[in-house]
C-alpha cells in the first residue's frame, strides 16, 4: 500500500500524469505512416514466442514450441512485414534484435525465411542480434545461425553450478553448457553474451566468485548478470509467498554484483549497461540500440516518438488477425512530452552514460533546466559524474538508481505483460 502510494507520487513527479493508460484505441496505418515521416533511422525487434519447455521464473511471452504453429507464425510475420514496407519507405534500419521466447527453436521452421525476407523488404544497415539457448548450440544450428547473418549471439546459461540449474529447472548440466559454448566461441561471432542469474536461494559468495571466474575463463565477450526477479504471474512468483525483506534483498544483491564487478574489471571487461560487462574493444551485444523502433510478431512493441503500441500476446489471435488483414495491435498509449523525456532518461540511465546534448537535440529543452536539481543531488551523493556534457553513473549509482527504476518497471511489467498474457485484447491497462 505504501509502495503503491510512493510509486504514484514519483511517477506523477516525472510524467506530470496521474496514471499511464494503455487502451485498445488502435492507431491506423495512416497515422503510423505520419509518425514515421520525420524519423531518420529505426530499429527492428522481432519476437519469437516459442520454447521447448517453460521455465518457472520466466516473465516473457512464450508458449511450448509446435512445428505446425511455428509455420503459421512464419506466414503471419511475413504478412506483417509486408504491411510496413510502404510505411518504412526505405528508411535505414540500424539495429535488428530477435528475442523471445527462444528464437532458435524456429531454426529449420521458418526463422531463416523471416530473416531473409526482412533483409529483402527493408533497408537493413546492420547485423542480427539473436537470443539462443545452450542446448541449441549444435554444429548444424551454429552453421545456420552464422549463415543468417548473426554476428551477436546471446546464450541463456543462467547458472554455473548444477544445483542452481536444477532449482531453476534448466535442462542441462554445467559440463554440457561449457562444451556447447566452446563450440560457439570457436566460430566467428563479434560478440557472444551469456545471461547469468544471481541471488538464487542459498547462493554463496564462493559460488558467485567461482561462476564469475568460470565466465571469464571460458572466453566469452560479454556477461549479462541479472538478479532473479520474482514476477507474481510466474509459477516461481506465485510459489514465493514471502519474498523476504526488500531492503535486505537489495543490499544482498549489491554485494553479489560487486563481486562480479571486481572479477570482470580485473579481467579487462568494462560495464556496458546496468547488468552487463563487455570485454574492452568488443562491440556490445544488446537489444535495440536506437531510441525509436518497430516491433514485429506477437507482443512486439513499437515506439514511434509520441506513441507506443503493442501487439496482442496471443499467438493464435495474432495469426487470426493477420489472416483477416486486421492490425494485430492490442494496446496503445499516447506519450506526452514529459513521458517521452522520462522514458528517454530511463533508457540512458540503463546504459549508465549519456550526453546532455543528445537530450537537448531530441527535446529542444536544456537538460540542466529540466533535471538539473535532481542530478545535482545525485552527483553530491556520489551516484554520478556530471560533466559539462557527459553524465556517467558510478558503480554504486548504477545499482541504486536502477534498483529505484526496478521499483517501477517490475510493477509496470507485471500489470502490462501479466494482463496481456491472460487477455488477448484487453480493453485497457492502467499503470
Ligand atoms: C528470452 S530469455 C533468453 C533466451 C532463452 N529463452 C533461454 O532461456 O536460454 C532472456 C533472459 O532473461 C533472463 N530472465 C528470464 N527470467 C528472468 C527473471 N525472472 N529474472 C531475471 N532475469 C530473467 C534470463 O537471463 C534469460 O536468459
Ligand atoms: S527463460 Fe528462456 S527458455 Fe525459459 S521460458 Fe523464458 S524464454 Fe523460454
Amino acid at each position: 500500500m505504501v509502495s503503491h502510494f510512493v510509486r504514484k507520487k514519483i511517477s506523477r513527479h516525472f510524467t506530470r500524469q496521474n496514471e499511464i493508460v494503455f487502451d485498445n484505441h488502435i492507431p491506423s496505418l495512416e497515422l503510423i505512416e505520419e509518425k514515421f515521416r520525420d524519423i531518420r533511422e529505426l530499429g527492428i525487434y522481432l519476437h519469437i514466442p516459442f520454447c521447448n519447455r517453460i521455465c518457472p521464473y520466466c516473465p516473457y511471452n512464450k508458449e511450448v514450441f509446435s512445428k505446425e504453429t511455428s509455420r503459421k507464425y512464419k506466414d503471419a510475420v511475413m504478412k506483417e512485414i509486408d504491411s510496413y514496407v510502404p510505411i518504412l519507405a526505405n528508411k535505414p534500419v540500424t539495429s535488428f534484435y530477435i528475442g523471445g521466447g527462444t528464437p532458435t527453436t524456429m531454426i529449420g521452421n521458418g526463422l531463416v525465411e523471416i530473416i531473409n525476407y526482412i533483409y529483402k523488404r527493408f533497408n537493413m544497415n546492420c547485423f542480427v542480434h539473436l537470443e539462443s539457448h545452450p542446448n541449441h548450440l549444435t554444429p548444424p544450428n551454429l552453421d545456420a545461425i552464422e549463415a543468417m547473418g548473426v554476428k551477436y549471439l546471446s546464450v541463456g546459461v543462467e547458472a554455473l553450478q548444477d544445483r542452481h540449474l536444477k532449482y531453476i529447472e534448466r535442462p542441462y548440466t554445467v559440463a554440457e553448457v561449457k562444451k556447447n559454448l566452446e563450440r560457439a566461441l570457436a566460430r566467428n561471432f563479434e560478440c557472444i553474451n551469456i545471461d547469468y542469474l544471481f541471488d538464487l536461494p542459498g547462493q554463496t559468495v564462493a559460488e558467485i566468485e567461482m561462476a564469475g571466474r568460470d565466465m571469464v575463463n571460458m572466453g566469452i565477450h560479454q556477461a549479462a548478470t541479472y538478479p532473479l526477479f520474482r514476477f507474481p504471474y510466474t509459477r516461481l512468483g506465485r510459489e514465493s509467498k514471502n519474498n523476504g525483506n526488500a531492503i535486505a534483498t537489495m543490499f544482498r544483491r549489491r554485494k553479489f554484483l560487486k563481486i562480479l564487478e571486481d572479477i570482470f574489471y580485473d579481467s579487462g571487461f568494462e560495464r556496458s549497461s546496468v547488468w552487463a560487462f563487455t570485454k574492452k574493444g568488443t562491440n556490445k551485444y544488446c537489444s535495440v540500440t536506437v531510441p525509436l523502433y518497430l516491433g514485429l510478431g506477437v507482443s512486439g512493441g513499437s515506439y514511434l516518438k509520441d506513441i507506443f503500441y503493442i501487439n496482442t500476446f496471443s499467438v493464435a489471435e495474432y495469426i487470426k488477425a493477420i489472416e483477416k488483414e486486421k492490425p494485430p495491435i492490442a494496446l496503445s498509449v499516447d506519450l506526452s512530452e514529459e513521458m517521452q523525456m522520462a522514458g528517454w532518461l530511463y533508457w540512458r540511465i540503463y546504459e549508465t552514460r549519456f550526453r546532455k546534448s543528445d537530450f537537448e537535440e531530441r527535446f529542444k529543452v536544456s537538460f540542466d533546466r529540466k533535471y538539473g536539481k535532481q542530478f545535482n543531488i545525485l552527483t553530491q551523493i556520489g551516484f554520478l559524474k556530471n560533466g559539462s556534457d557527459q553524465i556517467r553513473l558510478s558503480d554504486n549509482g548504477t545499482f541504486w538508481i536502477h534498483a529505484f527504476e526496478d521499483f517501477f518497471s517490475i510493477d509496470y511489467i507485471n500489470k502490462l505483460w501479466g494482463t496481456s498474457g491472460f487477455e488477448p485484447w484487453p480493453e485497457k491497462v492502467v499503470l
